[in-house]
């Protein structure tokens, strides 16, 4: 209802003109439910809820927000709801380790950068025939910890070791006592072997897989100009008694690619690059665990500090010369060569002890 002059008692003059009545503090009410009424007409309602929900710091939700004492457990927290249960657990000790070794370290901004600019370079290294990301796991020895953790030998099998970043191409099948290198460009070698389970049964028809350096410490994918695609490479089936030949040189031993990010952290941290002479095996069978291995040379340079962590005392063998011409001739190699004879003993795929 209109009033003298058309003032309204909701605006400021009709407020001044209440007093002094007992009616002063049904207008003091009236005006404090005013603004609360312009105050809610300015805000949108979302904005409004909002505000209405922002929490204070004894709240649950105040507890979410970021703490440095508590960056990990809110990290967590905001996973907890990962379906997965695997992927939840390895997150969560994923979050936990992370969080203490930057507290540890107390990480810089320019350290985190660098890291940062680190694992892109590392990433940008990779092609279709170099595996950056392989080396810095295998140089800071995660590679073989892995391999360790999931491949017990049960005292019984032959131990394991990395498969290391040169296993890139399908290697050529190959009959037994096939010739897979230049015998003339290193010490030419006869490898026999023979594939058994663990009662020491023979399993005919294992594959095996080998892979090598030269004798000048290359692969054939780093010198893909001077060799044909699977040279010192081969895929064999064992015969019916288990066993398996063939002719090669004795590799070299070889720094791992050196060019890269990789190359750049073992120089940060005085480390050499090199990798003990070996040849690869990967050893298969219907119902066995596969074996990834090598056969280390016993003569060679870097046993005891390969950049890779990957020696076993068990993987490393003699190759003794033979300095008998009817028998060089016997096994199609030059005189003097050299031998070395590997017994791979796999487990039982169900196997668990
Ligand atoms: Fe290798």
């Amino acid at each position: 209802m209109a009033r003298t002059g058309g003032v309204s008692p909701e605006t400021p003059a009709a407020r001044r003109e209440c007093l002094p009545t007992l009616a002063r503090a049904a207008c003091h009410q009236r005006a404090r439910n005013e603004k609360t009424t312009m105050t809610a007409s300015r805000q949108t309602p979302a904005a409004g809820a909002a505000e209405l929900a922002r929490p204070t710091p004894s709240t649950p939700a105040a507890s979410r927000l970021f703490d440095e004492a508590r960056s990990a457990e809110i990290v967590i927290a905001s996973i907890a709801s990962a379906t997965d249960p695997r992927l939840r657990q390895v997150l969560t000790s994923l979050v936990n380790h992370l969080h203490s070794f930057i507290k540890d370290v107390r990480l810089t901004e320019e350290e985190w950068a660098n890291a940062i600019q680190f694992l892109t370079d590392t990433g940008q290294a990779c092609t279709s025939t170099r595996q950056e990301f392989i080396l810095l796991s295998d140089v800071l020895g995660a590679s073989m910890l892995v391999d360790s953790l999931n491949n017990e030998t049960g005292g019984i099998a032959t131990e394991s070791t990395v498969e290391g970043p040169f296993h890139l191409v399908v290697s050529p099948q190959r009959a037994l006592g096939d010739n897979i290198a230049n015998i003339d460009d290193g010490d030419p070698c006869l490898v026999t072997g023979t594939v058994t389970d663990d009662q020491g049964l023979p399993i005919p028809g294992a594959r095996v897989d080998v892979w090598q350096a030269d004798a000048h410490g290359f692969y054939d994918v780093q010198q893909s100009h001077l060799h044909p695609e699977g040279y010192l490479r081969g895929l064999f089936t064992a015969d019916e008694s288990g066993r398996f030949w063939f002719r090669t040189i004795v590799p070299r031993y070889y720094p791992i690619p050196g060019d890269g990010p990789v190359g750049r952290l073992l120089q940060a941290t005085g480390r050499h690059p090199n990798r003990p002479a070996h040849i690869h095996f990967e050893v298969s069978s219907p119902g066995r665990r596969t074996l990834t291995t090598h056969l280390f040379v016993a003569d060679s340079p870097y046993l005891y500090s390969d950049t890779v962590f990957a020696v076993k005392s068990s993987l490393i063998h003699e190759f003794p010369q033979v300095d008998d011409p009817v028998q060089a001739r016997e096994v199609g190699l030059p005189n003097p060569f050299r031998t070395v004879d590997f017994a791979v003993t796999l487990r039982a795929a169900d196997d668990t002890d």
